[in-house]
Order: C-alpha cells, then structure tokens, then sequence
C-alpha cells in the first residue's frame, strides 16, 4: 500500500550517495526531478513544490519563486553561501532559507592553504615541465617561487573560514596577519588566538600586504570590491588568493592589473566570474595564475555532511519548525 507523501520537493542534481540515500528514504518527501538541468526545465517542475534543495549553481530568483507558488515553504541551499538566492524575496514570501555553514569550514581553509602554497611554489608551470619534458637538470633558481615564512597577510572578511585559514598560516609562521571587514573583531578570543589585528582601510591592507585573500561573503557591497584601483596599489610581488566568490574581483581588472605586472608572487582563484570559466579566458594565459574550479569544500566527508545539514534544514522547514542553520 503507498504512503501519501507530505512534501513536493524539486531535485535537480543529486547530493552525495549517503545523504542521497537519506533522502529518497523520507516517506513524507516526494521528490521532483525536472527534465534536466536547465533552468527552464528547473522553472517547469518547481510548480507548486513545497521545498527546494538548492546548489549554488541555481538561481533561485523572483521568477522561480512566482512559479513555485505559495505553496513553498523553504529553500534548502548544499551550500554556506547564499548569494544565488534572493533572500529579500523569500522573507517577504515567509519562505525560509537554510544553508550549512561550519561544517565546510575546515575542508575550505585547508583549500585555501593549499591554493596558496601551489600559487606561492608554482605548481601549475611546475606540473607542466615534468608533463611537458622542460624538467632540466637542478639549478639553483629554476622554478623559484616565494617562501611563505614571515610574509605579511591582509584577509579581506575574516568570518569562519578566514579565521581557520589564519590558524593555519600562523603554523606556516606567516605573519604579521591582518584583516578587513565591516566589524573589528580584535577583542574576539578566536582573533586574538590568531593574533590578527584589523585594518580598517581596504586600500590600506592591499598596499601594505604580501599576500591578499579574500574570504567574505558576495553582497552588493562585496560585488567588484576589488578593483583596478585597489590592485594597483598592491606591492609588485604580491600574491592575490580568492576563495570566496569569483565576482567579488572585477575580473577585467585583474587581467590588466597582471598585465600591468602586478602579482608577479601569483594569482590562485578557486572561484571565477563566470563558472566554468572558459579554458581559453585570458587569465589562463598568464603563468603565475593558478585557477582551481571552485573545490573549496570539496572533500567527501564534507559534501555529505553539508548535505545532511541541508537535508535537516529541508525537514525542519517542511514541518514548520526551526531550522538548524537559517539565513
Ligand atoms: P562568514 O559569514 O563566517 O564570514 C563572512 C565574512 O564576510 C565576514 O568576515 C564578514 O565580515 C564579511 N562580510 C560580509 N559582508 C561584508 C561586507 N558588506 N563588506 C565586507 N565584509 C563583509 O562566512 P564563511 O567564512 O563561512 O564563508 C565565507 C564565504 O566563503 C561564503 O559566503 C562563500 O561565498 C565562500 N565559500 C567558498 C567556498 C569554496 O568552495 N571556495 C566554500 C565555502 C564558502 P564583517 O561582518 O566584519 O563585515
Ligand atoms: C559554499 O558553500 O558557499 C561553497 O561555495 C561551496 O561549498
């Protein structure tokens, strides 16, 4: 005998197989997979679906929500951040919005570091010369890149992921560690663990710093935020680290600020504007850009538990309670 399902809830990509698993055995969601994974296919099945599982790479905009219908309840994003949802919209609807932060913090930080040794020690140039048949006998300044030790670091957004990956330079013994955002969080126990002390003036960090990360969330205010300007006040060898979003760079201008011969330390992008990036985008001609695709938290351990927090902040908004993490 079937169950009468509760729950409409579109799908469009599958999470990781335990949680997908954990999913497909709720008796009171029914899932609803659109034809494919266009936008006009996702635009389609969402009508009158009580949930939707979102991916960051889905907008979930005014239009789905007009086509979902008032029957939505919540959208449950795999993801911390939430800037391809319009959260205005959702609020003024009494739809609620969970995401999963925390639970992706370390896998990202860990990112982070490794993006920067790899820009900072040229792996990309480096793994082309062994494939490629460049690798030559030892000399003493081939493949030189930048030691780590001592190099001053300025995070743009020092919120969880800044601060976990601040934890770990300080064990490369990198520093002094400084940091930018709309708050000064020097008296917080986890800043002062770290020893980072805030800056207020962004053009103040970029130009005083060896190496630039950005780590804060994509607003309005953050979109572009680092432009021409700003990078051509850096010093030369600086290094320029993004793992947060691609468009909080204005990525045109980074191009001419490389061509300018800024960053000669390095450029090491896990996130673009757009994503994917085209391979034959003009970042990709420059040597000392290191351009990963957006794997920050992609370890499998991680993806499932964003997945299972996802997924509880799916049941909690489908049941009318309060969802673990909300936005
Ligand atoms: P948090 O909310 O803990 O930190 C966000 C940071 O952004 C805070 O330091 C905050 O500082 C800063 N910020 C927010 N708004 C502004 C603003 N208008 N101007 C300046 N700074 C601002 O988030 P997480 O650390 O967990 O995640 C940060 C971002 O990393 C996410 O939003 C996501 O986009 C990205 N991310 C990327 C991943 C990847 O795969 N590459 C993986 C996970 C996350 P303050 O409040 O002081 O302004
Ligand atoms: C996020 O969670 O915001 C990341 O970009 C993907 O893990």
């Amino acid at each position: 005998m079937s169950t009468a399902r509760a729950f409409r809830v579109l799908q469009v990509r599958n999470l990781p197989p335990a949680a997908q698993a954990r999913l497909e055995g709720i008796q009171e969601i029914e899932i609803v997979r659109p034809r494919d994974t266009s936008r006009a296919a996702m635009l389609d099945a969402c009508e009158s679906v009580d949930g939707v599982l979102s991916l960051l790479a889905e907008k979930i905009d005014r239009e789905l929500l007009d086509r979902a219908g008032p029957t939505l309840k919540v959208v449950s994003t795999v993801s911390v951040g939430y800037d391809h949802i319009d959260v205005a919209e959702c609020k003024a609807r009494n739809i609620k919005i969970g995401n999963t932060p925390d639970v992706l913090t370390d896998a990202t930080a860990d990112l982070a570091v490794g993006l920067l040794i790899a820009t900072a020690r040229r792996f990309p140039e480096a793994l082309r010369a062994v494939h490629e048949g460049t690798w030559g006998k030892w000399t003493p300044t081939w493949m030189c890149g930048t030691q780590l030790q001592n190099k001053s670091v300025g995070i743009v957004g020092l919120g969880r992921i800044g601060i976990e990956i601040a934890l770990r330079l300080k064990a490369f013994k990198m520093g002094p560690l400084r940091y930018w955002g709309r708050q000064n969080r020097d008296g917080h126990e986890q800043v002062q663990a770290v020893g980072a002390k805030y800056c207020a003036s962004l053009p103040e960090l970029f130009a005083t710093s060896d190496i630039l990360i950005v780590a804060c969330a994509l607003t309005p205010e953050t979109r572009h935020l680092i432009d021409l300007p700003l990078m051509q006040a850096t010093r030369d060898h600086a290094i320029l680290l993004n793992v947060a979003r691609g468009s909080i760079i204005k990525q045109d201008d980074l191009v001419a600020a490389l061509k300018e011969g800024k960053f000669q330390g390095g450029v090491g992008l896990d996130v673009t504007d757009p994503e994917p990036l085209s391979p034959q985008h003009e970042l990709l001609q420059f040597d000392r850009v290191c351009v990963l695709p957006h794997i920050g938290s992609a370890a499998l351990e991680t993806r499932e538990a964003m997945a299972n927090l996802a997924l509880d902040n799916l049941m909690q908004g489908l049941q009318g309670r309060p969802l673990t993490c909300s936005v």
